[in-house]
């Protein structure tokens, strides 16, 4: 008598749920890009579906633009949360892991893709299950990879990046967090450093940087084109995502619930990728357009100037990576 009395005082000044009413879990999604980059479109779309379709189960706020969390803290925030109704979701850069997977830094050694074909061929191999499955004893649980593009570099300065390693020299390069990156500027000439990805515009504006490496979304949506002279066409490497998710919340989760959220990642994932390549096309004919950074293509010579000046990053990141998981990689990209 006396819980039931209690029970509708908190009722009535709202302070508890009905009995009867299920649990909502709720999905906070981080990201550090604009809404309207690839990652953005696809993390609104998974908002989109999953508040639909699970409404009153599991509601997903989703946050751009670093506004909740930086790569590196969204990382930390999930492994130490320990709440089984609200989520931590984020989809950080491939070369943000290192500290979670090393394997996964096979994705940064540049020039290993040709091409977006390249890239699909392995993320959807089963080799990705190899290179994400050191995470699972870390607390983080990978659900699905979502595509950006192929990145190109742009500069501040009087000539394009041409030459490797001499229109590298005594240039600042912006880096993600990763040391395959770190090495790849330094085997070209220049010198590297690490900056979050929402301090890039100012640093690239304010000269603390000369230059970057970056996808045509990226670069076009956060401006970088407006403060940089030249971007040249070299499609070096890969800028791809991983979303986790921490693997309390998610092995918490009710199955049927689970099941629902795999899902419906599937078919974004697949939204996602036609995202990424529509962003790829009309973000570069855009930065053209705008006229700030002229885009220069690389003739053949120098694209075999800037492979040559990187071939050794594969070996000095071998025993890192995984040299089966390379020879694997190269087995099935067919290079
Ligand atoms: C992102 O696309 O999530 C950011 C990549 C970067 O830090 O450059």
């Amino acid at each position: 008598m006396k819980r039931l009395a209690l029970i509708s005082l908190g009722l009535a000044l709202g302070l508890t749920a009905p009995i009867s009413q299920a649990q909502e879990y709720v999905i906070k999604f981080s990201h550090v890009v604009a809404a309207t980059a690839p990652k953005g479109r696809a993390a609104d779309l998974f908002a989109a579906k999953v508040n639909e379709k699970l409404k009153g189960k599991v509601r997903v706020e989703v946050y751009p633009n670093s506004q909740l969390y930086n790569d590196d803290k969204v990382m930390e925030a999930m492994r130490l949360s320990s709440s089984k109704t609200t989520g931590i979701l984020a989809a950080p850069s491939l070369s943000k892991f290192v500290k979670l997977s090393s394997n996964l830094q096979a994705f940064d050694i540049p020039f290993l893709f040709d091409n977006m074909d390249d890239v699909h061929k392995l993320v959807d191999s089963p080799l990705v299950e190899k290179m994400t499955k050191p995470m699972e004893s870390k607390g983080v649980k990978a659900l699905t990879f979502w595509d950006n593009g192929m990145k190109v570099f742009s500069v501040k300065g009087d000539k394009p990046l041409r030459a490797v390693p001499d229109d590298f020299k005594g240039k600042k390069f912006r880096i993600q967090s990763s040391d395959v990156h770190e090495a790849m500027i330094r085997a070209m000439g220049g010198t590297p450093q690490k900056l979050p990805f929402k301090e890039v515009y100012t640093a690239l504006g304010q000269g603390v940087v000369d230059g970057q490496e970056n996808t045509w979304s990226n670069i076009y949506s956060k401006k970088f084109h407006e403060v940089q002279d030249y971007i040249s066409v070299s499609n070096h490497g890969y800028l791809g995502y991983l979303l986790v998710v921490s693997s309390d919340f998610w092995n918490g989760l009710p199955e049927d619930i689970r099941n629902e959220l795999t899902a419906i990642l599937k078919e974004v994932t697949v939204e996602g990728r036609k995202f990424a390549a529509e962003a790829d096309h009309e973000d570069r004919v855009a930065v053209e357009k705008a006229g700030f950074a002229k885009v220069v293509e690389l003739t053949s010579a120098e694209r075999k100037q800037w492979k040559a000046a990187n071939a050794s990053l594969e070996k000095q990141f071998a025993s890192e990576i995984g040299e089966d998981l390379l020879k694997d990689i190269h087995k099935l990209l067919g290079n």
